[in-house]
């Protein structure tokens, strides 16, 4: 068997070093998150697998950041959108097939009344943020510490990996700006809190209520590794701003169509005001969606708040998500028992080779997303706790799986996805290595140090 290398990979980035900024063109592919020296160039993608430049075979745990839910290269979406874009990609005029995927969501997922689509996750969060301001006359939005909503100004504090000592007390924390560049003032109307506590909130929501528009939360935490809503925290969040005339906004970017067909919400049973939908929707197309309540929605219908995009709803993506929902929706949700049975099956697994081989770490998830935290605790349960995880093991530990062909993001922020053509077989194959990998760690005394 030949040896593993990525040559190609290294030289594609070179030039690519010369062409765009950084060689990539987001944060989360670059040598300052996990991808370094170089991030692996792909060639080709096809199921559950990647290709890279190399020749190179993975599993893919990567899954395009929790997009290709229904696995790479679906060939029924590929067909579908194909077929669609020979009546033109895009007219900026409406057209039919975006009424039925907005009848989907609206059937689907329990706080939809009214939808509006854009391109990214990113910008549907400014327009529910947007629409909790109209709605209320209210100014300050609060934000958890470790949640992610984007990456403008208003929202990109206090992100994944901060310290506790950086983010100072619970109840008086800082907020911690994510890059340079943002405008002096950004955080001025931004209030953030640990996660998953619910004296603070409660606390925070009494001396501030006249003033907070809107709670933003992930309704599972996914951009600190995997952190589950502890029991009643999602409950005491609705309460809280139902009672205080708060708009409670779930940003479901990663959580929808990923925890189920009725998205975390209905999966947890907590209604939201907005939502906020991404990445699965699209089945690895560039499509988002916001929405809720009739009442807040028709500020658009009336238009007293401004909703624009030359690109939102164009025909390649809304028949991108119309292809995804349908094959989700198929069965009654059938695909959503073998996501949680392979995700399942991977965390057991994992937990088990933990136990076996006495590795300090453990596993967090919920059925088709997971991530490893090597740590000392037995349970995240914010980001705080996340930070205090072994960032440098883990990214060591990645990197052999990806050597043995095992590919998942390699950022503690981020976590391992299973898609609907992940098999039986691949859990085995990646068990197995995992299992190499941590024995090979354990048997260096690579598994320990400081976060
Ligand atoms: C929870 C959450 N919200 C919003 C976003 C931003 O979405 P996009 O990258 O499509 O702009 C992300 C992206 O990872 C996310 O995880």
């Amino acid at each position: 068997m030949a040896a593993y290398t990525t040559e190609k990979s290294k030289k594609a980035f070179d030039r690519a070093l010369g062409l765009v900024a950084g060689g990539v063109s987001s944060k989360s592919r670059s040598t300052f998150e996990g991808y370094h020296p170089y991030p692996l160039f792909i060639e080709r993608a096809e199921g559950s697998r990647l290709y890279d430049l190399d020749g190179n075979e993975y599993i893919d745990y990567l899954v395009a950041l929790g997009a290709t839910i229904l696995g790479n290269a679906n060939p029924e979406i590929l067909d579908f959108v194909s077929g669609e874009m020979r009546k033109g990609s895009f007219y900026a005029l409406p057209f039919e097939l975006q009424l039925e995927v907005a009848e989907k969501l609206i059937r689907h997922v329990p706080s939809f009344e009214r939808v509006s689509f854009v391109n990214s996750g990113t910008e549907a969060n400014q327009m529910n943020i947007r629409l909790a301001r109209a709605f209320t006359g209210k100014n300050l939005l609060l934000k958890f510490e470790g949640c992610y909503h984007g990456w403008l100004d208003n929202t990109c504090f206090s992100l994944s990996g901060v310290s506790a000592e950086r983010l100072g007390t619970p109840n008086k924390p800082n907020k911690i700006p994510a890059t340079g560049g943002m405008a002096a003032h950004a955080g001025d109307d931004l209030l953030t809190l640990p996660w998953n506590n619910v004296e603070l909130l409660e606390q925070t929501i009494q001396e501030r209520k006249d003033e907070i528009a809107a709670v933003i939360t992930e309704p599972y935490m996914c951009n600190s590794g995997c952190i589950p809503p502890n029991d009643g925290y999602l409950e005491a969040m609705r309460e809280l701003t139902t009672k205080n005339n708060i708009v409670l906004i779930f940003d479901e970017v990663i959580t929808g169509f990923r925890a189920g067909l009725n998205c975390a919400q209905g999966k947890f049973g907590v209604i939201p005001d907005l939502t906020t939908v991404g990445k699965a929707l699209g089945g690895g197309f560039p499509i988002a969606v916001y929405g809720g309540r009739k009442e807040i929605m028709d500020l658009i219908a009336e238009d007293k708040v401004l909703r624009a995009g030359t690109l939102n709803a164009n025909r390649m993506v809304i028949a991108a998500a119309y292809a995804t929902l349908g094959i989700l929706e198929r069965n009654g949700g059938q695909v959503y028992d073998h996501l949680y049975r392979l995700g399942g099956k991977l965390m057991a697994g994992i937990r088990d080779i933990i136990d076996t081989l006495g590795v300090e770490a453990i596993v967090q998830g919920l059925g088709p997303m997971f991530q490893i935290y090597f740590t000392k605790l037995k349970k995240v349960e914010n980001s705080r706790d996340s930070a205090q995880s072994r960032f440098k093991v883990h990214h060591d530990f990645i990197w052999r799986l990806i050597g043995r062909g095992v590919f998942p993001r390699p950022s503690q922020m981020g976590e391992f996805y299973v898609t609907a053509a992940h098999t039986d077989k691949d859990v085995e194959i990646t068990l197995g290595v995992i299992e190499e990998v941590l024995r090979e760690m354990r048997d260096q005394n690579a598994l320990g140090g400081e976060a």
